[in-house]
């Protein structure tokens, strides 16, 4: 990945994951949704993936008590690694290693679930003075193909302030998702954003512009999290905070992804996720190929 070198301005990545996972109870009374996998990888192993891919060198996992497993996913296992080892299960072996070796990874724990703004800002304490921005990567989106924080690290380094991914979504689609009002730039995927808006009625939609689970953002969002006052759902947004940036002056850029997305936060975004990711698998999708036409035409 040359561009992570050359324009890198983040070294910690935020991967808030401390939601209770109702869509996929009653698996989520003992299993976070989050270490469900896709064909044999947890989704927030793909994700710390993407994040080390695009030069972070840190992993802050917001998490709620009880959810510990999901940190503890990115441990070594050395008595299972050792019983690998014994058996000469070298490929098993470098499964279960690559986790771990990604980055560092680190745990901070949201009490309450009071919202995805509240949940970013618990990640402030385990900052250092050397993260002027950071990362930030919702768990359930997948963002495909990987490579869009190469290109938001690339318009910070340009415009300065905060950088969010959006996909271009169909109006009527809108109301799930925060949705920006731009403007355009001399780059037809790179928009400037004048205010952002959680989840608006298709009608009240400033744009079809939509956040899309990847942020690059400044550290003054910290600050501005601690400003805000309940939006959306009651919660505190992520989306109210990055509207008060903007609206104090900070530059906000989207790029804008034309590629693929998964939404892994329920059932049949999952399933339809694990099926796209197992057609390509060489070991199950031959057989998974024939089998999906055969039913489908069944
Ligand atoms: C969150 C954000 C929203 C964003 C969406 C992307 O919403 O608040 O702005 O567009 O993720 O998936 P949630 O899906 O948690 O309701």
């Amino acid at each position: 990945m040359t561009g992570a070198a050359e324009n890198q301005t983040f070294r910690t990545a935020i991967v808030p994951a401390a939601g209770l996972g109702t869509r996929f109870l009653p698996t989520t009374k003992a299993v976070p949704k989050e270490l469900l996998p896709v064909v044999d990888t947890p989704g927030i192993e793909i994700v710390a993936s993407e994040a080390a891919q695009a030069g972070a060198n840190r992993l802050v996992i917001v998490t709620s008590p009880g959810k510990e497993s999901v940190v503890n996913y990115f441990q070594d296992a050395p008595e299972l690694e050792e019983a690998l080892e014994r058996k000469g299960k070298s490929k098993l072996l470098d499964k279960v290693r690559r986790a771990p070796a990604l980055l560092d990874v680190e745990v901070a724990i949201q009490k309450e679930a009071l919202g995805l703004g509240h949940a970013v800002a618990q990640a402030e304490p385990n900052l250092t003075d050397e993260d002027e921005a950071v990362a930030v990567l919702l768990p359930d989106d997948l963002v495909l193909p990987a490579g869009v924080l190469e290109r938001m690290s690339a318009v910070r380094a340009r415009h300065g302030g905060s950088v969010l991914c959006a996909f271009d979504i169909p109006k009527a689609e809108i109301s799930p998702y925060g949705v920006f009002d731009v403007s355009e730039t001399d780059d037809p995927d790179v928009k400037q954003v004048h205010g952002m808006v959680e989840k608006p009625a298709p009608e009240d939609a400033p744009s079809t512009f939509a956040a899309a689970g990847r942020y690059l953002l400044d550290r003054a969002i910290f600050d501005a999290l601690g400003r805000i006052t309940p939006g959306s759902g009651g919660e505190l947004q992520l989306t109210d905070a990055v509207a008060l940036l903007i609206k104090e002056g900070h530059p906000v850029h989207i790029v804008v992804h034309r590629g693929g997305r998964h939404d892994l936060g329920n059932p049949g975004g999952f399933l339809r996720a694990a099926v796209d990711f197992a057609l390509d698998d060489p070991e199950y999708g031959p057989s998974l190929r024939t089998w999906l036409a055969d039913r489908i035409g069944n």
